[in-house]
């Protein structure tokens, strides 16, 4: 298989699990395709990507992703147009992503180019996991480790890229309550929190444990150092409507991931005329606007989540309601044109999807 100068090895499975999909039941994340592209960096050097059958990983004790996080992940997906063509949504951010990812957690920089052409080759290949049902699509996760068996602290001389995929359906199932959490940090300023790493993704757990236990399915990070500011939810970036106009907390900070389904909300919401404002958000402000009856939408935008409702908002022990969520026309409206553009039911007119 060749694509642009790069050539994909290739091993076909003789056990294919297609056969044994449920596709009227798609847990997030739990179905995997039939293979996986797997690509090691060795000597200084990226070596060929080979397309394999699924399997587990052979890896020594000490390896040092294990022990000491240098780990990056992206999550991007593939969809089936209404023509049962192929498409995948803006890979080319991922690729830019990933890459910074690596340069800030002091990994060898992947080429962009070459991470477009292994998504590419692993979608083509197991394209008949694509589902084929409205607002499913395939997961695509690449990542990317280190692999010295070395007990030393030091950046690791090997790494291995891997991309798996998964059939999906929704990762929430209902709107969300979210709290905005006061206490706990999900990234410090000169931290890691603008990298697409494994470690953000732990530090989370504990605190989204106890907002678990209180009743809410997400918290809402706010920054490190006096918790005035909204940063993001979970695996999403957020955003409202106050007043008629979009806010999301700015992303020139290194503790908020740069969301690509954001990016692609803020592009739709300005070509439509609405006016953006992507700046420091204080909590205050939200609740304030909340009160006053002047906050009309919010929501989380994420690859996994998509446009993910945000029903009520914990803040100081208080819950505030929000809008009924039929009556929101902004983010009910951008979540039908997203999926609309993904799917080729309408014109793709900014390039976003790269089809296969
Ligand atoms: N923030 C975090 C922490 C995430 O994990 C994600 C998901 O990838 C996002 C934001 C949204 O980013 P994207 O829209 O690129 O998926
Ligand atoms: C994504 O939306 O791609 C994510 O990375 C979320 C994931 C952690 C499930």
């Amino acid at each position: 298989m060749e694509r642009s100068n790069i050539s994909v090895k290739s091993k076909r499975t003789e056990n294919s699990g297609l056969s044994q999909v449920d596709w009227d039941n798609l847990p997030f994340g739990k179905v995997f395709s039939d293979h996986m592209l797997v690509l090691d960096y060795e000597n200084g050097e990226w070596g060929t990507p080979q397309i394999e059958p699924f399997s587990n990983l052979n890896l020594h004790p000490a390896t040092s992703a294990i022990h000491y996080g240098q780990s990056i992940f992206e999550g991007l997906k593939a969809y089936r147009t209404v023509d049962n063509e192929v498409a995948i949504f803006r890979p080319d951010m991922n690729a830019k992503r990933f890459a910074e990812s690596c340069k800030r957690m002091c990994m060898p920089e992947f080429p962009p180019e070459l991470f477009e052409t292994c998504v590419q080759a692993i979608v083509d290949f197991d394209r008949d996991w694509i589902p084929k049902k409205e607002g499913y699509s395939l997961y695509i996760r690449p990542f990317l480790f280190a692999t010295d068996d070395y007990i030393g602290i030091k950046p690791s001389d090997n790494y291995k890229f891997i991309i798996f995929t998964c059939p999906v359906g929704a990762y929430y199932a209902e709107p969300l309550n979210v709290k905005i959490e006061e206490h706990f940090t999900r990234a410090a300023a000169g931290g890691v929190g603008r990298a697409k790493t494994a470690g953000n993704y732990a530090a989370s757990l504990y605190p989204a444990k106890l907002g678990k236990e209180e009743g809410y399915h997400q918290l809402v990070w706010t920054d490190g150092k006096k918790h005035e500011y909204i940063e993001e939810s979970g695996t999403m970036n957020i955003m409202f409507v106050i007043d008629g106009k979009l806010f999301t907390p700015a992303e020139d900070t290194d503790t908020i991931l740069p969301g690509i389904t954001k990016r692609s909300v803020i592009e739709l919401a300005k070509d439509w005329g609405m006016e953006v404002e992507e700046r420091k958000i204080k909590v205050d402000e939200v609740i304030e606007a909340i009160n006053d009856g002047r906050l009309t939408e919010a929501f989380g935008a994420g690859t996994a989540a998509t446009i993910a409702q945000i029903k009520m908002i914990g803040y100081k022990g208080k819950h505030y309601e929000l809008p009924a969520v039929p009556e929101r026309e902004f983010s009910n409206k951008v979540f039908h044109h997203l999926d609309a553009i993904k799917e080729g039911r309408i014109e793709d007119k900014f390039n976003w999807v790269v089809k296969v």
